[in-house]
Parts: C-alpha cells; structure tokens; sequence
C-alpha cells in the first residue's frame, strides 16, 4: 500500500481507502507489565475509527472481484456497530445502498456515525438469540432475501475478513515489531482478527502464542478452555465475545482464554486514557485488561502485542459518563438505605442542571434540550424556589412562540414537594407515583431531584 507523509502546510491527495490500515504501533508505559514488554497497535487511528474498517473494505473489495456486487447493487449486513461503520465508509466512497441492522445496546455514537455516512439502519433487540425473528442476523439474513440485487456480507462466514488481517494487520505487527512477537492477546467478534493473525503467525512465528481476550457472560473464552459451547450470559462491552463460536473463527492455535468483566474493561480503557492519553473504547479495556494480567504471570521476558480496537469518541455518551457508569451499576456510592443516593446527579457536584427566576423560558428549554431531561429545578441562591417541566412549559406558551421570551417565575410550579435525604427510600413513591419530582433538601439547602427514572435506575442497579 502507498504511503505518504504530509509536511505542515502541504497537503496531497490520498484516496480515503488508502488510508485504512498502517496504524502505528507503540510501547505501552506506566502500566505494571512485569517481566514482559507489552505493545499497543492502535486500530482506532483507521478512518472510520477501529479495526474493523480493514474488513469492510476487504470483503467489499472481493465480492466486487468475484461478480457478486456491482454498481448500484445494495449491501446489507447485521452488525454489532464498527464494522457497520467501515462498511459504510467503503460504501459511501464506492457509491453502494447500504443497509445495516443494528442491536440496540450500542452506543447511540457509533449508530449515528453510520448513519451520517448515509447507511439505512434498521434498529433490532438485543435481548433476543439465534432462531428468534428480531435477532439481528436473522433479521439481516430476511431482508436480503426479499431485496432485489442485495448482496449479504456475512462478517462472521466471510473468508475475505480473516483475509484482511492475514495479509495487512499480520504483516504490519511484524515488521513493527522487529520480526520478534512472541504473544498476541485478541478479542474474537467474528473471529477475523484472531483467525488472520492465527495463520499468519503460523507462517513467520510459529512459537507465537494466540491468548483470547473475552467479556465475562461471552461463552467463547469457556469453549477455548474446555471445548464446549456453554450458554451465554449477558455484558455490555461491545464488539468482542458472543453465544457461539464464529464459523468464520479458526481458534485453534488459542490456549489461554481470559475473561473479564464489564467493570475492569471499563475501567483499564478509563485508566489507559488518563495515564496515556490513548484514548480506546471498551472492548480495548477488555484486551489490556487480558494482556495485563498475562504480563504479570510471566516468569520469562515475552514481547507481547494488542489492541486498542477503537476509538473511545464512540463511548462519550456511555463509559466515559460517570453519571451511565452510575445509573448501571458500574461506580459504587457508599449504600446507607435512604434517599440521598437516589440522587443521580448531585447539586454540590454542579451536577444538576437548573435555572433561575428571571432566566428565560428559551433558557430553560434549551437546558432541558441539552442535558435531555424533562423538568428543572428553579434556584435562587442556594434555595430551590420552583420546577419548570415541560408542561409547564406548553401552557406557558398557548401557541404563542414569543412567550419564550417570558422569565420562568411567571411559568414556573411553586408548590414544591421537599424531601429530606434521612428519610427512607419508599417515601419517595408517593410523590413520583402523583407524577411529580422529589427535591431533596436539607436544612433549606437544595442537593438534588429524584426522578422516576432515577428511582428505575436505582431499582436495575438492585438486579446484580
Ligand atoms: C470493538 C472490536 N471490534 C472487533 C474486534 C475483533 O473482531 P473480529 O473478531 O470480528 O475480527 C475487536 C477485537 O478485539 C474489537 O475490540
């Protein structure tokens, strides 16, 4: 692949498919890697932001080369959100429909990252398995049925995606790393990574250990230890592990299967970026979580290489929000059984958004708007003197747009339904049963609101 160096002011032409691929390598430091050196390639530099767009633009490359997709055909394929998006991209340069199926636990960022790059997305559960009509491959594999000249990518039994890493990412580790790798720690989505890398390795390096790095609740880390295909539970880490083991994932030359939870993936990629400024989305917490521990059980020096698989932008919204990582149950506040920790986002944290007496009412919507909630709490000096919600803000208006201009005292509820933090959660029902809020105060002072969704949040978090 041509490679090309931009000086400062200069710039030059390079097709965007050029640029997937050659994605710089690095030593991680300031981490505790024991005896070993341990080696980050970082996918998310590829344009569409992880390892996946190096599939993409492989296997919508060889169904071109062998008749299967032609100008003006349709491309579907049900994904899990990146490769989605570096199909897309290829789509788009290359001028296909695309139609994406997509679960919907991902993150609203990636969703709306394929969607500006023009895909059609087709939302679908994500609660539901093989064989059930909503789970999203056999929702794909049912559309391209009855879509005329639609052609079905199939990731997970594509031989063009392990293809891509067989003669791309494999290569590139190598000649980065000097022709000296002696482990590769991976997670298996599809399983193309691992099985490329798995039989380039077996070429050059063929002592080089393959250790998968897998969600706990994913079954394949229990296939790799035990050969059988167990029942799966459920994780939020998304892109990596499954129900089943890919057709398309050859995980033979596998002998080491970590699993990890939700929380230390979250919090290793958090770590990484805070210490690094690398900064990776979930599924690479999971993989340097894995290598980590690897690492620090070696007796022997051991050069090791993985990923960070994509960009954590994709995560603002979820394990980059601490008040998501609070709302699921992933950052613990002290428990004591009363009110105060139905508090999501607390006043003294300058957590809670609110207004003032004589802000505007367009002030207030476009509060609300911004931070996505329905009502605020009014304050005027440390005291809360009313809520403003969105009804409120209806009759204020009566169709005249200009009353946005009104101040919220004129809008505004006065009689404010008070809490004191102490007291035990189920006073709280009554209020939010009657369709208000609860304002937590204390001594006259505003901490918070509760709201119904605060309390369904605390009540989920209660399901572990
Ligand atoms: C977000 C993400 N997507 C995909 C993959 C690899 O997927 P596949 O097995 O489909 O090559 C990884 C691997 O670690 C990943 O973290």
């Amino acid at each position: 692949m041509e490679t090309h160096t931009l000086m400062p002011g200069a710039s030059v032409a390079v097709p965007t498919l050029n640029l997937i691929g050659n994605t710089p390598l690095v030593e991680l430091v300031g981490f505790d890697t024991g005896v070993c050196e341990l080696y980050l390639k970082l996918e998310s530099q590829n344009p569409g932001g992880s390892i996946k767009d190096r599939m993409a633009v492989s296997m919508i490359e060889a169904a071109e080369q062998s008749g299967a997709l032609a100008h003006g055909d349709t491309i579907i394929e049900a994904t899990a959100g990146n490769t989605g998006i570096g199909l897309a991209l290829v789509a788009a340069v290359k001028g296909y429909h695309l139609i994406l199926v997509i679960p919907d636990k991902m993150s609203p960022e990636k969703i709306a990252h394929a969607r500006a790059l023009g895909a059609d997305i087709r939302l679908t559960r994500s609660d539901v398995g093989p064989g059930h009509p909503d789970y999203y491959q056999d929702m794909a594999a049912r559309i391209a049925k009855k879509t005329p000249r639609c052609y079905h990518i199939n990731q997970f039994a594509n031989p063009a995606n392990p293809l891509a890493h067989e003669v791309t990412t494999g290569p590139e580790i190598w000649h980065q790393m000097d022709h000296c790798v002696d482990v590769v720690v991976c997670g298996v989505g599809s399983g193309g990574t691992m099985t490329g890398l798995s039989r380039f390795f077996a070429r050059v390096q063929p002592d080089c250990e393959m250790v998968l790095a897998d969600p706990a609740g994913s079954s394949i880390a229990e296939f790799v230890r035990t050969g059988k295909e167990v029942p799966s539970g459920s994780y939020a880490v998304e892109g990596i592990g499954g129900a089943c083991v890919p057709d398309i994932a050859d995980l033979s030359r596998v002998r080491r299967a970590f699993s990890i939870s939700d929380s230390e993936s979250f919090l290793t990629a958090r770590d990484l970026l805070k210490r690094t400024g690398i900064f990776g989305g979930p599924s690479s917490g999971t993989l340097l979580a894995a290598a980590l521990r690897y690492c620090r059980e070696q007796t022997v020096s051991k050069r090791v290489v993985t990923f960070v698989c994509d960009t954590g932008s994709k995560y603002l919204s979820k394990m980059y929000n601490d008040y998501w990582l609070l709302d699921q149950g992933y950052l613990e506040r002290p428990s004591k059984g009363t009110l105060g920790e139905l508090i999501a986002r607390r006043y003294e944290e300058g957590a809670v958004i609110t207004v003032g007496p004589e802000d505007t009412l367009l002030t207030a919507f476009q509060r609300m708007r911004m931070a996505d909630v329905s009502q605020v709490p009014v304050l005027q000096e440390g005291k809360c003197v009313g809520v403003l919600d969105e009804s409120d803000l209806l009759v204020a208006m009566h169709g005249d747009p200009s009353k946005f201009h009104s101040p919220v005292r004129d809008a505004m509820t006065r009689r404010l339904e008070t809490i004191s933090p102490h007291q035990g959660i189920e006073s709280v029902y009554d209020i939010l049963d009657r369709g208000l809020v609860a304002l937590v105060t204390e001594r006259d002072n505003f901490l918070g609101l509760i709201t119904r969704s605060d309390l369904l949040s605390y009540l989920r978090r209660k399901l572990h």
